[in-house]
């Protein structure tokens, strides 16, 4: 999908390409993690955000080809958002999401107990700064979304209770619901989730 749009800023029309990763956009998605990771930021900084997700370049690359799991948004040759998707088997590596997956079936969601199955993680997500507040987010959320539809009938994320940035985005930019809370490794965090077919 190629948008263009009023930027937000200047005024001026800028052209922006939505579409599915492939390996060769691994080093720029690598740069946009490492530039909003946790480890990286100043508590400051933190306050517009941040992810707490580590991925090696090979799991980056598994997620492209044996998923198709990753949107970005290219500007001027430059990725500057993406969204991760995978199935629950994909992200079971990592602690985080062991843990979500054996809160699966404590989470109901529109009278349908989520599983291995019939819901899948998004996330982490990240909007360089350059383009923050112009859509962007909704555009690539959304785009995430579509390309998982015919997969799977929700999405389910977890998001960080000192993150309130993004948990604004994610309920009022795009209407996903807040299902429950839950802790893992002394963090207090939102599940949250939404059909894939919602429309917003
Ligand atoms: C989270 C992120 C993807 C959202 O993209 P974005 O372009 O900044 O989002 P938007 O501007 O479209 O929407 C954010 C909303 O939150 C609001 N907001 C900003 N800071 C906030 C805060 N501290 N508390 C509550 N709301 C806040 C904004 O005002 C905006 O709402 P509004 O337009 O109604 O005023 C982006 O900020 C980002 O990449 N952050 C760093 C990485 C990150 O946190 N990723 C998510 C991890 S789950």
């Amino acid at each position: 999908m190629i948008l263009k749009r009023k930027a937000f800023y200047t005024g001026t029309e800028e052209i922006m390409e939505i579409r599915q990763a492939t390996v060769e956009d691994v080093e720029g998605v690598v740069a946009l993690l490492q530039a909003n990771h946790a480890d990286n930021l100043t508590e400051e900084e933190k306050k517009n955000g941040f992810v707490t997700t580590k991925m090696t370049n090979e799991q980056m690359e598994a997620l492209i080809e044996q998923e198709n799991g990753i949107t970005i948004a290219v500007k001027d040759g430059r990725v500057v958002a993406f969204a991760m998707a995978g199935s629950w088997q994909f992200w079971s590596e990592w602690p985080l999401f062991q843990k979500m997956i054996e809160l699966l079936p404590e989470f109901e969601y529109n009278g349908v107990v989520p599983d291995m199955e019939n819901s899948y993680q998004y996330g982490p997500i990240c909007v360089d700064r350059s383009v923050r507040g112009t859509g962007v987010f909704h555009d690539v959320f959304m785009e995430s979304l579509r390309s998982m539809k015919d997969r799977y009938p929700m999405m389910i994320t977890f998001i960080n209770q000192v993150n309130p940035l993004s948990y604004a985005a994610h309920t009022r930019k795009v209407r996903m619901d807040e299902v429950g809370t839950f802790d893992f490794n002394g963090n207090h965090y939102w599940w949250m989730a939404c059909p894939t077919d919602m429309e917003c």
